[in-house]
């Protein structure tokens, strides 16, 4: 059994126990996969992570930056209130018309939004956002960060999807967009007077791969 086949069985015990994808959720990653988007939403453990980080943050404003085809959006607007508010903001029209058909039971609390972003979004939607959910083009990593730190608050917490870049992230050598946007936004967590913040590596459905985790600080 080679290494990726152990985290795809140990991910998929996790997963039918702990975090079982109901219809909605199904359908969502369907109708991502028939819209042609590529398959890198979350897996649904890690988007049961989101849920439960959303939750333990009694988040009820919620920022997503990178909606894909809304499956994350899905996970974390069940952590909300019938009162809470998650806004996703996606670049691609195409994208933004696949999340909002694959997110209508959650729709009330969702808002689908693509650009002129954060300007707009800060006049229209006062900070702050409870926790900010950052998983959009890799290289703008610390630019959305700036953009999460503006419309936060003391207490709020921020989440960078994808932080590894298969290894890459500490090769200091690796030019690659990504790389130079991941490291930028790992090094201003960990310099930044108002953030602390730590990053964790995980393996499982989607290979191996991780989060960086950021709170907002006084
Ligand atoms: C990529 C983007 C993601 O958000 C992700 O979770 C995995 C991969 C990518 O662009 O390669
Ligand atoms: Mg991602």
């Amino acid at each position: 059994m080679s290494d990726s086949r152990l985290w795809d069985d140990v991910d998929a015990y996790f997963t039918a126990r702990l975090a079982p994808e109901d219809d909605h959720l199904t359908a969502a990653l369907r109708g991502s996969e028939a819209a042609g988007l590529p398959p890198v939403n979350v897996t649904a453990a890690q988007g049961k992570l989101l849920q439960l980080l959303a939750e333990i943050q009694g988040a009820r404003t919620v920022l997503e930056i990178g909606t894909l085809g809304g499956y994350s959006t899905i996970w974390l607007a069940r952590a909300l209130p019938a009162d809470g508010r998650l806004i996703t903001l996606e670049y691609s029209a195409a994208r933004r018309v696949s999340a909002r058909r694959n997110s209508p039971r959650a729709h009330a609390l969702v808002d689908v939004r693509g650009p002129p972003w954060v300007p707009a979004q800060a006049a229209r939607d006062p900070p702050p956002f409870d926790l900010v959910f950052i998983d959009a083009d890799k290289g703008n990593n610390p630019h959305y960060l700036e953009w999460a730190l503006r419309l936060t608050s003391t207490g709020s917490l921020i989440v960078i999807d994808n932080v590894v870049r298969g290894g890459r992230v500490a090769d200091a050598g690796d030019t690659g967009d990504d790389v130079r946007g991941t490291r930028a936004a790992i090094e201003m967590i960990g310099s930044h007077p108002r953030l602390s913040g730590t990053a964790v590596q995980t393996v499982g459905g989607k290979g191996y791969d991780g989060f960086a985790l950021a709170r907002v600080v006084d």
